[in-house]
């Protein structure tokens, strides 16, 4: 379990704004919903592993999990990304749970989608550099072309709402302008069976005692 702070967090002597760092934090990641019972309650229920089985993954996997906390007034921008070149199986899977838990605006940084994007299949990859696999890098280094936002959607939701994310779906997010956070919590899952890969050079790891689990 780790924590990201937020980029505007800082003052420009390097010292946190906030005397409360709970206030400056961006998110926290990426194996709550293994480390943590209480995240890990929520993370396997099994209304989740239906979801899965109804939209073709046979044997999911919780690979991801993330806190977010979207600052008030100081919550950083998501830019445009699809979650397949994040998190990428031979062929695609990974599918995205994003809870609401606040109500989301276009004011606290609700999250932005690209309608039929995820036709265009996923165009990059951010891996592991190649042997020894330290550090990452992204593949190409550049993208080719930016995506087109035309005709993006805000997602205004109110909190509980769930958002489920395809592997190419173009989505976003814009900074938190508003005097209140913007909390969610997201689980990205992959199809497990037999014939699906999961690359030795994605970015995400596990160590041998703490193996992805099957939902
Ligand atoms: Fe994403």
């Amino acid at each position: 379990i780790s924590f990201f702070w937020e980029e505007k967090a800082f003052e420009k002597d390097g010292k946190l704004m906030s005397k409360d760092p709970s206030l400056c934090i961006n998110k926290v990641g990426h194996a709550l919903h293994d480390l943590d019972p209480l995240f890990q309650q929520v993370s396997y229920e099994e209304n989740i592993k239906t979801i899965c089985n109804q939209l073709g993954l046979e044997k999911p996997q919780a690979v991801q999990s993330m806190y977010i906390f979207k600052q008030a007034e100081i919550g950083g921008e998501v830019t445009p990304h699809q979650d397949g070149t994040f998190l990428y199986t031979r062929p695609q899977t990974c599918l995205g749970f994003w809870w609401a838990l606040d109500d989301c605006t276009t004011d606290n940084g609700c999250l932005y989608a690209v309608p039929g994007s995820h036709k265009i299949g996923v165009n990059r990859r951010f891996k592991r550099k190649s042997p020894p696999m330290i550090g990452t890098v992204f593949e190409p280094p550049i993208q080719k072309e930016p995506f087109d936002l035309t005709g993006a959607l805000s997602l205004e939701i109110p909190a509980g709402s769930l958002v489920l994310l395809h592997h190419a779906l173009v989505h976003y997010s814009c900074e938190n302008t508003s005097s209140a956070a913007r909390h969610a919590y997201s689980i990205h899952v992959v199809d497990s069976k037999e014939g699906i890969e999961y690359p030795e050079d994605n970015w995400l790891q596990r160590p041998g005692d703490l193996k992805f689990k099957t939902m």
